[in-house]
């Protein structure tokens, strides 16, 4: 069944323009953008967005850098589109990260590593509601 996932282009993959050489790789996965948008984050929606994270170490570093500046967030689409963002992403850390992945690619380090991807089908709804409306997700 397909599925519907959200992915961020981070600040540091943005500003040295790797945005379209990201979403190029998602499409050529098989994956469909269905919705997209660029905005700057404030610290509001960070904290709704990385709710889950809120009170780790690193939760003011990754807020940091996520509100420095433009990112973009899309919707994409496809069978088992959750699973299938994260394997093109890579491991967090760019160090782990397999050959071919974005993060292997374009990241330089667990903070600044280019791109998000939900991490579940439940989180997948809840992070595309924080983005997006429903009229801003197309059928396509
Ligand atoms: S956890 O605790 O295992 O769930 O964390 P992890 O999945 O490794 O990472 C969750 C997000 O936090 C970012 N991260 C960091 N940011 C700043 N500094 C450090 N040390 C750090 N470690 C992890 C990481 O990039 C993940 O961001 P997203 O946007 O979810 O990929």
């Amino acid at each position: 069944m397909a599925e519907k996932t959200l992915i961020l282009i981070k600040p540091d993959a943005v500003k040295v323009g790797n945005t379209g050489k990201i979403l190029s790789i998602y499409e050529a996965s098989g994956l469909k953008i269905v919705a997209l948008r660029m905005l700057v984050m404030t610290r509001e929606l960070a904290a709704k967005h990385y709710e889950e994270h809120i009170g780790k170490t690193f939760y003011s570093r990754l807020v940091d850098f996520m509100t420095s500046g433009p990112l973009a967030a899309a919707v994409l689409e496809g069978e088992t589109a959750v699973a299938k963002a994260r394997a093109v992403n890579g491991a967090t850390d760019p160090l782990q990260a397999e050959a071919g992945t974005i993060r292997k690619l374009f990241a330089e380090d667990k903070t600044h590593n280019a791109v998000h991807a939900s991490d579940s089908v439940k989180n997948a709804e809840r992070e595309i509601s924080i983005f997006f409306s429903e009229a801003e997700i197309f059928d396509i």
